[in-house]
C-alpha cells in the first residue's frame, strides 16, 4: 500500500479537565466535568493529515482496552488506514492527563502505556510501509530506539522525514537531526535544542539548519511560522490567521500533520506551512485535539 503519510508514533486517550486557576504543589481546585478524546502527538499528526485528504496511515501501539478502543474510533472517523495500529493484549493504552486553563493553554502529563512497547522492530517489519510512503512523520512519544529504527527505515527508502521532537529531549540525536526535513518545532523547542539562549526564533532556525536538519520550521502560535529550507539564510514568515484560543492542546500535531500531508503532494516548503498555519488556527477554536481538527471544506479561508 502507498500512502501520502505514514506517522510512526504515539496515540493516548486525553483526559481533559478546563480550571480557572492551576492547582499549586499540595492544592486541590475543583475543575469542569471530564471529557475523554482521542489524542497522542502521533495519532494526532495522523487524524490531521486524514482529515485534509492525505492517504494517511498510522503505525502505532495500543492496549486491548476502552482507551484502545476510543483510539480506534478516532482514527476511523479520520479516516487513516488502520492495519497498521498494533493491539498489544493486557497493555494499558496510553493516557494523558489535561488541565486546559482559562486562555486555553494546557499542561499535560503523559503515561505512555502500550506506546513504550511500539519497538524497533514493529517498525522494521513494516520497512516496506515506510518506503511506499512519500512523507514519514515523527514525534518523540515513543521509545527512541524506535524513532531511530524509523529514520534508519526511511534514510535507507528515500522516505523524506518530517519530524516534530516532542517532548523535547535535552538534546537531539544527530541521526534525527540530519534526517529532519523539515525539523518542526516551537518556540521553546527552538531554543532548547538550537542552544541559543538569546536570539531571534530566525537566528534559532538557522543555527538549526547549521548543525545539520535538512530545513526547519518554526511554529510561533497565534503568529504563525518560519519556514526556512536548505540552503536558505532568511526564513519566511508565514502569518497566521487571528483566532480566539478555547483550547491549544493538539494545535502543533494538526500543524505538524497537515505540513506532512502538503509536501507529500510536492508542496513547496513555505505552501505546505501556509495551510499548516491555517490547520493549527482552525484547531485552536474548539475544544480537545482530533476531534479540533479541520476538513478541507471546514477551513476558513
Ligand atoms: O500534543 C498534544 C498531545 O500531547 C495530546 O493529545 C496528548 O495525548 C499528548 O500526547
Ligand atoms: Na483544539
Amino acid at each position: 500500500m502507498a500512502y501520502d503519510v505514514l506517522v510512526v508514533g504515539s496515540a493516548n486517550a486525553d483526559l481533559t479537565v478546563r480550571v480557572e486557576r492551576r492547582p499549586g504543589a499540595g492544592e486541590t481546585v475543583l475543575g469542569t466535568d471530564l471529557v475523554e478524546s482521542a489524542g497522542g502527538k502521533g495519532a494526532n499528526q495522523a487524524a490531521a493529515a486524514a482529515r485534509l485528504g492525505a492517504r494517511t496511515a498510522l503505525l502505532a501501539k495500543v492496549g486491548d482496552d476502552a482507551f484502545g478502543t476510543l483510539l480506534l474510533d478516532g482514527q476511523r472517523e479520520a479516516g487513516t488506514e488502520l492495519r497498521h495500529v498494533l493491539v498489544e493484549k493486557g497493555a494499558r493504552t496510553g493516557t494523558a492527563m489535561i488541565v486546559v486553563g482559562p486562555d486555553g493553554d494546557n499542561s499535560i502529563v503523559v503515561s505512555p502505556g502500550a506506546n513504550a512497547r511500539l519497538s524497533p522492530a514493529d517498525v522494521t517489519a513494516a520497512r516496506e510501509v515506510v518506503a511506499a510512503s512519500a512523507v514519514l512523520s515523527l514525534q518523540l512519544e515513543i521509545p527512541p530506539a524506535t524513532v531511530r529504527a524509523a529514520v534508519a527505515v526511511a534514510r535507507e527508502a528515500g522516505t523524506r522525514v518530517v519530524l516534530n521532537p516532542s517532548p523535547t529531549p535535552e538534546s537531539l540525536d544527530p541521526e534525527l537531526l540530519a534526517a529532519a526535513d523539515p525539523l518542526v518545532v516551537n518556540e521553546h523547542e527552538a531554543k532548547q535544542l538550537s542552544g541559543l539562549a538569546d536570539g531571534t526564533p530566525a537566528d534559532r532556525a538557522r543555527a538549526l539548519l547549521g548543525r545539520g536538519a535538512r530545513s526547519v520550521v518554526v511554529t510561533l502560535g497565534g503568529e504563525g511560522a518560519l519556514a526556512l529550507a536548505a540552503g536558505e539564510s532568511e526564513p519566511t514568515a508565514v502569518r497566521g490567521p487571528q483566532v480566539r484560543a478555547v483550547d491549544t492542546t493538539g494545535a502543533g500535531d494538526a500543524f505538524t500533520g497537515a505540513l506532512a500531508g502538503r509536501l507529500a503532494r510536492g508542496s513547496s516548503l513555505v505552501e505546505a506551512v501556509r495551510l499548516a498555519v491555517r490547520v493549527g488556527a482552525a484547531s485552536v477554536t474548539r475544544p480537545g485535539a482530533q476531534p479540533s481538527y479541520p476538513t478541507m471544506d471546514e477551513l476558513p479561508d
